[in-house]
């Protein structure tokens, strides 16, 4: 059941501490310096490796343009991340040096699985990241790692796309410790910030009230635009994307450098500006956008660790230090802000109109 709240998704976005507890759970040493994540492909394979090729859909290809981020800073690995219906395998490389990472909650997503079939027909390695024991996806690939979220009814993805995250953010300290592309002092701080996030995602869902009333007050805008660079890019399209699913209305995540290249025409007093502003998003650059926005007459919402850190900024949701998380904290937040904005307009959250929890179809 929904033990008391008035959505699965309200209880799934309540549920990602624990989520993320579990997915961190018995793979971190007890001295917190090693990553012990049992990846049954052989090192000397993940030594060699060239390219890692990400496929997933939806919010799963959110996850993957995140863990994008991480591996190629830190596991000195190129990634490239597909959306699993546009993918084709390249042939002009040595296929068993690339390695195909499958990110998919369900494992049982029809485009997901296709192009992975055509990057197994075309001899790459595989790897599956996926919430569901025993789903189709784990019987196709050379190796699965689960994220352990626990059961996920909303069609909304929520602690999905977090536990996604930080089980990536595991593996990129796996793959860098065996490519010896990261120092000890990396390594810290890594897992230091996946073991803060699940009490900075608590911090962020004890100001739930304050995100509501922003919700509420801003729940009748013509459309709205979430902004960020870096790993703020993955979470604003991932932002944007939750706010269409359930409240049906018009939203758009940019890098926000490019805002000045086009959608800035869109950009008037209706339409609010939401900006990650948190630590692993160059968020000095940022600022400048949120100037000009401002300028336009735009409300502008900042996801900041540092409340004062903009003035023009009309409000500020406040993120808990977790150095290279603070994005996927961020997100919760507004998952929240999606939920009561929906909400607000008595959207059937759940069950939103046209969509499946899992997309059998291609
Ligand atoms: O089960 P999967 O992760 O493969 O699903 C992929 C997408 O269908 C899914 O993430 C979809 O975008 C969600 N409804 C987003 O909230």
């Amino acid at each position: 059941g929904k033990s008391g709240y008035d959505h699965y998704m309200l209880k799934e976005i309540h549920e990602q501490p624990r989520a993320l507890r579990q997915a961190i759970s018995g793979r971190i040493d007890d001295l917190g310096t090693e990553v012990e994540l049992d990846v049954g492909l052989p090192e000397e394979y993940l030594h060699s490796l060239e390219e890692i090729q990400i496929i997933a859909c939806g919010t799963s290809y959110h996850a993957g343009l995140y863990a994008k981020e991480l591996l190629e800073t830190h596991a000195d690995i190129r990634v490239t991340v597909h959306i699993a219906s546009e993918y084709e395998f390249t042939g002009d490389r040595d296929p068993w040096r690339t390695l195909v990472l499958a990110i998919t909650q369900s494992g049982e997503t029809a485009d997901t699985l296709s192009a992975l079939r055509e990057a197994n027909r075309a001899g790459a390695r595989s790897l599956a990241l996926t919430n569901t024991l025993g789903s189709t996806v784990t019987r196709e690939v050379d190796d699965t790692i689960f994220i352990r979220a626990g059961p996920e009814i909303g069609v909304a993805a929520t602690k999905t796309f977090v536990s996604q995250v930080a089980t990536a953010t595991l593996l990129t300290v796996h793959l860098g410790m065996i490519r010896g592309s990261l120092t000890g002092q990396t390594v810290d701080a890594l897992l230091n910030s996946i073991q803060d996030l699940p009490g900075a995602v608590q911090q962020i869902l004890d100001q739930e009230s304050t995100i509501k009333r922003a919700a509420q007050q801003y729940a009748d805008s013509d459309a709205f635009f979430y902004i960020g660079r870096q790993a703020g890019y993955p979470v604003a399209i991932e932002s944007a994307l939750k706010l269409k699913e359930i409240a049906y209305d018009h939203a758009e995540g940019f890098p926000a450098g490019e805002l000045k290249h086009g959608p800035l025409a869109l950009v008037t007093p209706d339409t609010p500006v939401i900006a990650l502003l948190t630590a692993g998003t160059n968020a000095e650059k940022t600022q400048h956008n949120i100037t000009e926005v401002a300028s336009r007459g735009a409300p502008t919402i900042g996801l900041t660790g540092s409340p004062d850190v903009d003035p023009d900024l009309d409000l500020t949701f406040e993120i808990p230090e977790c150095g290279l998380m603070e994005p996927v904290a961020a997100n919760v937040a507004l998952q929240l802000f999606a939920y009561h904005v929906a909400n607000e307009k008595e959207r059937p959250i759940d069950k939103p109109r046209n969509l499946a929890k899992s997309v059998t179809v291609e």
